[in-house]
């Protein structure tokens, strides 16, 4: 594998998106670059980059092989099978989650750590198997887009909600939320997190389409998702959004920025903010 950051970021796209449409339950990576951001332990080498996939003990394993197989040799990567217990891989995120402040005001705090600031906008996250750590750049971009967009009273929906991290820092923003993920997985650990902070998020598992409610009932839509799955489904994400509120998007990659872009200008959203952090996007579109 050769490249920079924008090559590794495609890299991981690949595979990520690869090995979510095979049905991991959940995934970890590491891009192997050196950290930019100072939050990052700088004492820490940056390792070769990986993608980590789980799959839980109820995959057709068998069946699974071939398409692993095929993504293997499509990526020119190594592939290597290794059975864990449940719980150690969620012990495995332990090692890479500190407290992080991923824009200017919310704190993303490991559940079993103590704030750095108690008194500021925390949420404790304990992600099990889940994605969404903060630590990630496309979720630390979004986190800045919500503190830039979120207005007290509002009402937001976070689609994608791996460990419900989103959704709890825009509750904490002071929107009223909402929050779905076609993983069942990630239901389980954003219910876990909501109910940790007594906040008042309904979590339903599915697509957008299974969120009850009218369209255009949510000021704001939050999706932190890939550009493929966004350019699948943007309509009905954009569809819950009143007119002139907005929707977030992140988990794009530099190369399909473009492309992401285009498909919604022509539809009529307009750009209202751009964020960009080792070769991912996330941007603010503007519902007409
Ligand atoms: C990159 S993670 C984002 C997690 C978290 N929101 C964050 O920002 O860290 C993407 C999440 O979207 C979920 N997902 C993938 N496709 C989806 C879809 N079509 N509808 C809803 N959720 C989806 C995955 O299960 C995963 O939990």
């Amino acid at each position: 594998m050769a490249g920079g950051a924008d090559a590794v970021a495609a890299w991981i796209e690949e595979l990520t998106g690869r090995l979510y449409a095979l049905g991991a339950g959940g995934l970890e990576y590491e891009d192997g670059l050196a950290a930019q951001a100072d939050w990052v332990d700088e004492g820490m080498p940056p390792g070769p980059p990986f993608v980590r996939a789980y799959f839980p003990g109820g995959a057709a394993w068998d069946s699974l092989q071939p398409s692993l197989a095929d993504a293997r040799a499509s990526a020119g990567v190594e592939l290597t099978v290794e059975a864990v217990r449940e719980d150690d891989w969620a012990h495995a995120w332990k090692k890479f989650f500190h407290a992080v402040q991923p824009g200017r005001r919310v704190w993303i705090v490991p559940a079993w750590e103590a704030p750095p600031d108690p008194r500021g906008l925390v949420v404790r996250i304990d992600p099990g198997m889940a994605f969404g750590t903060g630590t990630h750049a496309t979720t630390a971009l979004m986190i800045a887009l919500l503190e830039d967009s979120v207005e007290p009273g509002q009402r937001w929906l976070d689609v994608g909600t791996g460990s419900g991290i989103l959704a709890l820092a825009a509750w904490r923003l002071g929107a009223h939320v909402g929050a779905v993920d076609i993983d069942p997985v990630a239901v389980d650990a954003a219910r876990r997190n909501v109910a940790a902070h007594g906040a008042p998020i309904a979590v339903w598992q599915g697509t957008v389409a299974s969120v009850p409610g009218e369209e255009r009932a949510f000021d704001g839509v939050a999706a932190n998702l890939t550009a493929d799955i966004i350019l699948r489904e943007w309509r009905g994400l954009a569809d819950r959004v009143r007119s002139g509120g907005r929707l977030l998007l992140s988990g794009i990659i530099e190369e399909r920025w473009l492309e992401v872009r285009d498909t919604l200008e022509t539809a009529g959203l307009t750009l209202g903010a751009l964020r960009r952090q080792g070769g991912w996007v996330a941007a603010a579109l503007v519902l007409p």
